[in-house]
């Protein structure tokens, strides 16, 4: 097991913590605070200790990426595009900051850069919070030479005689300040959300409470078939819907319209159905559908009753009978893990198989069963649906909780102490 800052005495030590602070922002002003509530109760934990000061290191977006993307964007569309204010908008870490301090009722500082602030560290008062520019404004953090990243972890760790580790949602990142800083501080622990999120995810990939039911959904066959192979270790149920199931049902030898296919993971499909075939998990996908002529918001839905669809529709949401089945199994199960939706919920016409399957997940855990949602889109969803609170956990981390439902060891929780 991991050691968290409880194990540890933090009086009158530095801490260096990293958080996932990569939250949405616009204009510099922060859009969506689930990731830094997320991570309070841990901050106020170690104030509450009287560390001597406590340093905050996070990313927010990919200047350098994002930016580009933003500029060859705008340069399509023909508008004005200001890199410096865009950069400032988007990228700077001062209002997130701000947010913070606002939160804990306290001043955080900030430094307009993650080089050069021992001074600044040393010479804050007594459990003084400083708040490092974003670690992505500098090449070593990303860096694949590991000389580089050194150059700027070694750095970090001057700031701290202990690093916490609280960002799960980018702790598979092997990055300066994610994992490579632990070679160079003495004590390395997690926070809470980092403890509650492995807490949550790891027994859904050793030994689950059973039966268990992985709702596995999104666009692709491809970015999903590690988690779904994984999850195959351990499910009852393994129900397979959004995008990704018409490549399957195309591998089992009906029409999918023009559904979303990945024509180069058929072969992918039919092994996996083998595979849960020899293992005795069962593979619930769409029995009938919610289609449409196009893809867009107005399109008009169509009912397709059966397995097949046809030439000039393409499948966009499951129909009720497959929801009559998720019902059966969802409710039926004593731990769910659900990482994608099984339809284009974003468009309200077609969201009905994503806000049922939010639905039993919550009545499912209601009556006893741990549920664990993990990934950008599901989360979106309970969000939208209000149902978040009913979840046993909701994962802050997308390709985090993904990375770590396929089974992968992440980088920045290997690198924290052990008890
Ligand atoms: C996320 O938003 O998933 C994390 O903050 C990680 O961000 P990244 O994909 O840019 O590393």
């Amino acid at each position: 097991m991991i050691k968290t800052v409880k194990d540890v005495d933090l009086k009158g030590k530095r801490i260096i913590m990293r958080v996932d602070f990569n939250v949405p922002m616009k204009d510099g002003v922060v859009q969506d605070d689930t990731r830094i509530m997320a991570s309070l109760p841990t901050i106020q934990y170690i104030l509450d200790q009287k560390p001597r000061s406590l340093v905050l290191m996070s990313h927010l977006g990919d200047p350098s990426k994002d930016s580009k993307k933003a500029q060859e964007k705008a340069e399509k569309d023909g508008k004005p595009f200001d890199m410096d204010a865009y950069i400032a908008g988007k990228h700077r870490m001062k209002p997130v900051a701000e947010y913070l301090s606002k939160k804990l009722g306290k001043p955080v500082e900030f430094a307009d850069s993650c080089f050069g602030q021992k001074a600044k560290v040393d010479s804050l008062p007594e459990g003084g919070i400083l708040m490092l520019e974003n670690t992505r404004f500098h090449k070593e953090e990303t860096s694949k030479d590991e000389a580089q990243q050194e150059v700027l972890a070694k750095e970090l760790a001057t700031y701290g005689d202990i690093f916490v580790n609280d960002a799960f949602g980018t702790a598979h990142r092997a990055h300066a300040s994610t994992a490579t800083i632990a070679k160079f501080v003495p004590v390395k622990v997690a926070g809470f959300l980092m403890e509650k999120e492995v807490t949550y995810l790891e027994p859904m990939v050793t030994n689950p409470p059973k039966p268990m039911t992985a709702i596995i959904g999104g666009a692709k066959v491809s970015s999903k078939i590690a988690v779904l192979e994984s999850l195959l270790k351990n499910a009852s149920s393994l129900i397979i819907g959004g995008g990704m199931a018409y490549t399957f049902l195309k591998a089992q030898g009906h029409t999918i319209g023009k559904s979303l296919v990945e024509d180069d993971f058929i072969t992918t499909a039919k092994n996996l159905l083998a595979a849960a075939a020899a293992k005795n998990v069962k593979i619930i996908l769409p029995v009938d559908h919610l289609c449409a002529e196009t893809f867009s918001a107005d399109a008009k839905p169509v009912p397709v009753d059966g397995l097949d669809i046809p030439d000039n529709l393409m499948g966009m949401d499951v129909g009720p009978k497959t929801i009559a089945l998720y019902k059966e199994i969802i409710l039926a199960s004593k731990s769910i893990v659900w990482n994608g939706p099984v339809g284009v919920f974003e468009f309200d016409a077609f969201a009905k198989g994503t806000e049922e399957v939010a639905h039993l997940v919550a009545e499912a855990t209601e009556k006893g069963a741990v549920s664990v949602v993990g990934g950008g889109d599901s989360v979106a969803a309970v969000n939208k649906f209000n149902l978040a609170s009913k979840m046993s956990h909701v994962s802050t981390g997308g390709g985090a909780s993904l990375e770590f439902l396929e089974g992968k060891t992440l980088p920045g929780i290997a690198v924290l102490d052990q008890k």
